[in-house]
């Protein structure tokens, strides 16, 4: 319970309001009770200074660079666990024992197979669409073939929702990719790991045999840890909102997806090789530094900067890292991530970058490594929303358990016209 308490002096009025203490990061000035007192709202249109819930999930101190996953930092994550472990851990709040690891493998193993009918759905896509309309379309339609489980307020119903979530989405994903190149689907095959199911489902063709490479395997599926969660974003604050009001929860994941397509949230990675690509060499770096650093240039540093992070992205760090065990095993040596490096230097000893505390964030390498595995720039976002899924499975679990939970329901500042009386179109 709140010891500590605000005042809020509005001239007219004094009111108190508690102050709610967290296990770590800022106290919260509890505001519900705001405009029933003083009839007044608060305005914080990206929600710079608004905590929209309680959470037990993820910690981000921005400040410091830490980045904690029910408390386990995402650098112990990411050496020494798996993606399905760490989804175990996002779920339940606990990492499993071996069993309990094996038990939830096996389940997610066992639900990867999609509905046949669900082919017919890529049929409708064109050719050359965006693997993410693909999957905001596909895992949309989802909501339509699973009757068995539609019931949020049961537990039960939510588990099965959830693991055929994280179960289908790499089958989702490997589908639109081989759409846009005109292979034919792959289905799942039980005896690979999650990650290796879904490298051969994307890269493998039924004309041979598919050999996982190990070190891309656990590559991959350390991308996928550095992504399963990031606290409330803007796509999983989607996810909640959309959920908020007791949707399916297909229908909310396919609402996050079309919230982290966008260039400033998941779509960075694909924009960051892009521009990596497009600098091409060295030498022309500080032409784009310049652009970056000029208000009346809209072009930004893409993987650069973050709404919470103001020192290096603790994520950015092991994606390095991953960049040179990727091309060791590959044997590849690729200009752009020479460039990245430089760039990178020259950013970070640049006044502009160091006074808007703008660092390397998970985008900045993450592109490099996916190029080098041999998937396309459009692919990105999709491998994206594909590890996402967890986080955004376990936030709308620990929503919908809240007994305080209720529809989000932001208000506004209204500027428009004051009310005035409809004018017949004739006297216009
Ligand atoms: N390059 C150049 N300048 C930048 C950059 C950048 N990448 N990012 C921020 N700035 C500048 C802004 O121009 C602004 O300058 P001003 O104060 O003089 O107006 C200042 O830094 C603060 O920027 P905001 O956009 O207000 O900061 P915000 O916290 O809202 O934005 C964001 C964070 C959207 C991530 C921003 O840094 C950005 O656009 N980065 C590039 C896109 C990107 O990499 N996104 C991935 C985010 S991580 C993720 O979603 C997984």
């Amino acid at each position: 319970m709140a010891n500590k308490q605000a005042n809020l002096d509005l001239g007219e009025t004094e009111q108190t309001f508690p102050i709610l203490e967290g296990s770590c990061g800022p106290d919260v000035v509890d505001i519900r009770k705001l405009y029933g007192a003083t009839g007044k709202f608060t305005y914080d249109p990206g929600y710079k200074s608004t905590a929209s819930c309680e959470s037990a999930l993820t910690f981000i101190d921005g400040e410091e660079g830490v980045l904690l996953h029910r408390g386990y930092p995402i650098g112990q994550l990411a050496e020494s666990s798996s993606f399905m472990e760490v989804a175990y851990l996002l779920l339940n709040g606990e990492l499993p024992s071996a069993d309990e690891l094996d038990d939830f493998d096996n389940t997610i193993t066992r639900h990867t197979m999609v509905h046949d009918q669900l082919r017919q759905f890529y049929q409708g896509f064109r050719r050359d669409a965006h693997p993410m309309a693909i999957m905001c379309g596909v895992v949309g339609a989802l909501s339509a073939f699973y009757h068995d489980s539609t019931d949020i307020s049961d537990p039960e119903h939510r588990k099965i929702s959830s693991h055929r979530l994280i179960a289908k989405m790499p089958t989702i994903a490997a589908m639109a990719y081989k759409y846009s190149i005109g292979q034919p689907f792959l289905p799942p095959q039980n005896s690979l790991s999650y990650t290796g199911n879904f490298l051969r489902m994307t890269f493998g063709v039924p004309a041979e045999e598919y050999e996982v490479i190990p070190a891309v395997e656990k590559a991959m599926d350390r991308i996928f840890i550095l992504h399963a969660d990031h606290e409330q974003n803007a796509s999983t604050s989607t996810v909640r909102l959309a959920g908020s009001s007791g949707a399916n929860p297909f229908a909310c994941m396919a609402a996050g997806i079309a919230c982290l397509w966008g260039p400033a949230h998941g779509g960075a990675n694909e924009a960051a090789l892009n521009m990596l690509q497009e600098i091409g060499t060295p030498d022309r770096i500080q032409h784009y530094i310049e652009r970056a650093k000029d208000k009346n240039d809209p072009f930004r540093l893409m993987g650069f900067g973050h709404r919470v992070y103001k020192n290096y992205d603790p994520r950015a760090t092991v994606m390095q890292k991953t960049v040179r065990e990727v091309f060791e095993a590959l044997n590849v040596k690729d200009p752009v991530f020479e460039t990245a490096l430089q760039l990178e230097e020259i950013a970070l000893n640049d006044d502009y970058f160091a006074e808007k505390k703008l660092f390397p964030n998970v985008d900045f390498y993450s592109g490099i490594i996916l190029s080098a595995i041999g998937f396309p720039t459009t692919m990105f976002t999709a491998l994206f929303a594909l590890a996402r899924t967890v986080g955004w499975v376990a936030q709308w679990n620990e929503m919908i358990s809240d007994p305080a939970q209720v529809i989000g329901r932001p208000r506004q500042l209204y500027t428009g016209p004051t009310q005035r009386d409809y004018v017949p179109i004739e006297q216009r």
